[in-house]
């Protein structure tokens, strides 16, 4: 299964997700051939992982911008590293500076992640981003793996008539739609000063590829549109059991120097919660590169409903 693209190993490592590569330090710049092989690999694997690479933020940031513009860090982020707006840094230690020592217990899940539950990156954007690259400085020496998943595999694995059916429905995305953020708490007030929202369509035509995927998650998905409260739950329902089959999955132990790239027009991941009650540190660094407006079968682009775009120059308002 082993292939060579040119100078760049690719080594499938799941049967509908993910693939190693090797022979490549993405610390330096790339040439043009082993940019089109990471590219051709991203999409085509969904997700793909470097092991033993040695970034720090600039040439993380470096390596994201040879495969397109790069966002701000977080829609919600008001403390990136200074001199590094791009990055936005995974940490619960950060959080909790950030939101207070029961931030860990109001947002339990959420502790070791912005969010854990299964999710697609910024989808309450009206152009969520099209990748995410994540690298690890510090990982515990037990748990804390990340999953990832095939959209496009799990809209393919759907009987004809409900993708048929699928393929008709839109979707409101927003920060806190698929999970509690506590009412009281600061970081809420950050989201609501700066709610994102957004229509979606349920299912996605990938620019690049022209597959379609699902494109709903439950950490960001409130409800389909046009549809009755009652039915909305019983079609997400129906997704997300499908969308989480272990079989579409792939799973990454990470070590430091690990770097994963995920096509967020394609996958959805899960961030872990199998650590939360272990006083142990975990830090990773993520980009994304901006993406464009999801466009559905009937060629229907998404809609804003509030916020802006997310791009290079997002602002976050953070009012005391
Ligand atoms: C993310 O959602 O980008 C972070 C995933 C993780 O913490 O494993």
């Amino acid at each position: 299964m082993t292939s060579t693209l040119n100078r760049v190993i690719v080594r499938p490592v799941a049967g509908h997700i993910g693939a190693d590569i090797s022979n490549v330090d993405i610390s330096r710049p790339l040439d043009d051939e082993a940019v089109k092989s990471i590219t051709e690999a991203l999409h085509r694997y969904k997700v793909i992982f470097f092991r033993g690479q040695r970034l720090d933020h600039a040439s993380q940031i470096a390596f994201g911008r040879q495969f397109g513009e790069l966002t701000y860090a977080h829609p919600h982020d008001d403390t990136p590293p200074e001199n590094f707006p791009e990055i936005y840094t995974v940490d619960p230690k950060r959080y909790e500076k950030k939101y207070g020592a029961d931030f860990g217990v109001a947002s339990r899940r959420r502790r070791y992640s912005y969010f854990t539950g299964w999710h697609t990156d910024v989808t309450a954007a009206v152009n969520p981003p099209a990748g995410s690259i994540l690298r690890a400085e510090v990982v515990p020496e037990i748990g804390g793996d990340t999953q990832w998943t095939n959209l496009v595999a799990a809209y393919e694995g759907l009987s004809e008539p409900v993708r048929a059916f699928v393929d008709t429905l839109r979707a409101e995305h927003r920060y806190g739609g698929g999970y509690e953020i506590s009412r009281s708490s600061s970081y809420a007030k950050v989201v609501e000063d700066n709610l994102l929202v957004a229509i979606h369509p349920v299912v996605r035509v990938h620019p690049v590829t022209g597959e379609k995927g699902l494109f709903v998650n439950p950490g960001f998905t409130s409800h389909i549109v046009d549809v009755s409260a009652r039915e909305s739950r019983a079609i997400l329902d129906l997704l997300y059991a499908e969308l989480t089959r272990p079989e579409y999955t792939v799973r990454l132990r990470w070590e430091a120097g690990t770097v994963a790239f995920w096509d967020n027009r394609a996958t959805a991941h899960l961030a872990p919660a199998d650590i939360e009650h272990l006083d142990l540190r975990r830090t990773l660094h993520r980009v994304t590169i901006t993406g464009e407006r999801p466009v559905g079968p009937d060629g229907r682009e998404s809609e804003l409903v509030s916020g802006q775009e997310f791009g290079a120059n997002h602002k976050v308002v953070v009012d005391d």
